[in-house]
């Protein structure tokens, strides 16, 4: 009997490997092409992840050739994987729309930065991405929302919604919460502080129509509370804002932080009861050097903590920009960049490392090939 088990197993083992024309990944090597299960490299570009029981689904950007790939084509990638080396492609969880050009996620839209979660209450995956509508840059600024009940989709496409529409930030007090008073139009061009960046015009522009979201990330804290995480105000300033309880839209609670410092990419994630985000400024598809920074509540005060980068190639973050960090154990997480390539969009590198911790920092260190008993073997 034990005999004709292990016959099975061999012979299931066959079968998937014979399916499997990208052989067996088993390490990362940051920078380099990742051969999915078909051999062909991963296409989920800032991307996010979600563990689902024991499999991890990778959600990200799938890009095609060229600069058309810059805008979506295609729709949003999911992957599956066991050991976070091996994934199989699991298709496009949600489809951007081909026949009907008048569809907020109609095909040359651009659509940024998916992000997945589940809720318990609705029993439903949740897709948040940051959309902006054809042919208009990035003016739009918009949060996507999509559903389904199924991990890998289909996704069905909700809205797209500026956040908080006629509410203030928590941390905005009274006196100045008003709408009208220095609330003339300005331009940013996203990379340098203008003089007034500190009295809250963008936000009060804003305060009727909803503010704006560009790069964006989602974090579910331990009380099961959802939060929006994004590039607002032309991207000078950092807004959160706390999600409704089916994690569908903005419950109306928000603050923004860092004012003035163009952070863009973040990244969100928990250690030992601290809240910490990865950022980096704003370039454009060039990297930049990175940016960290720890707080206590979501609600802040963040205090900033440089650049967790070390070494060779630190300042420009090691040639990526941060989309996700993902904690694999306790103590125990792995940093995610991308590293874009603009001129052909799908043959972007994803740029994995160990994020460590010295004197309460997150540090950065590059490594050509490592895996996952890193890190058992680290100090
Ligand atoms: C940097 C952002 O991080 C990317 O997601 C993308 O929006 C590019 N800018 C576009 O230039």
């Amino acid at each position: 009997m034990k005999i004709l088990w292990v016959l099975i197993l061999l012979l299931g083992t066959i079968v998937c490997m014979a399916g499997e024309k990208g052989g067996r990944n088993r390490s990362f090597k940051p920078g380099e092409l990742w051969p999915d299960n078909q051999g062909i490299h991963i296409n989920a570009h800032g991307g996010g992840m979600l563990k689902v029981g024991k499999i991890w689904y990778w959600f990200g950007e799938h890009k095609v050739e060229g600069r058309n790939g810059n805008s979506a084509q295609v729709g949003v990638h999911c992957y599956s994987s066991r050991d976070l080396y091996n994934w199989k492609d699991e298709g496009i969880a949600l489809k951007v729309v081909t026949d009907n050009p008048e569809h907020d996620i109609t095909r040359g839209c651009i659509l940024e930065r998916p992000k997945v979660i589940y809720n318990r209450k609705t029993d439903k995956y949740v897709m948040w991405f940051h959309l902006e509508p054809k042919g208009k840059g990035y003016s739009g600024a918009l949060s996507g929302i999509a559903v389904s009940d199924r991990v890998t989709g289909p996704y069905t496409y909700l809205k797209a919604v500026r956040p908080n529409a006629g509410f203030w930030p928590i941390n905005v007090p009274e006196q100045r919460q008003d709408k009208n008073a220095n609330s003339g139009e300005q331009v940013f061009n996203g990379g340098s502080l203008p003089e007034n960046v500190g009295d809250l015009s963008l936000l009060k522009r804003d305060f009727t129509g909803g503010q704006m979201a560009r790069d964006m990330t989602l974090f579910v804290d331990d009380d099961g509370k959802a939060y929006h995480i994004y590039a607002s105000e032309e991207n000078s300033t950092l807004q959160i804002s706390e999600l409704t309880e089916d994690y569908l839209d903005y419950s109306g609670k928000y603050a923004r932080f860092f004012a003035g410092r163009f952070m863009e990419a973040p990244a969100m994630f928990k250690k030992d009861g601290k809240y910490y985000l990865i950022m980096s400024g704003c370039t454009g598809w060039a990297p930049n050097a990175a940016r960290s920074a720890v707080a206590d509540s979501i609600w802040g005060p963040w205090k900033e903590l440089g650049n967790p980068c070390r070494g060779k190639d630190a300042e420009k973050t090691f040639y990526s920009q941060s989309t996700y960090v993902l904690q694999v154990g306790k103590d125990r997480f792995i940093y995610m960049g991308d590293r874009w390539t603009p001129e052909n969009a799908i043959d972007g590198r994803y740029i994995w490392l160990p994020l460590e911790f010295e004197d309460g920092k997150p540090v950065l260190k590059w490594v050509d090939e490592w895996d996952l008993s890193w890190f058992n073997h680290r100090k």
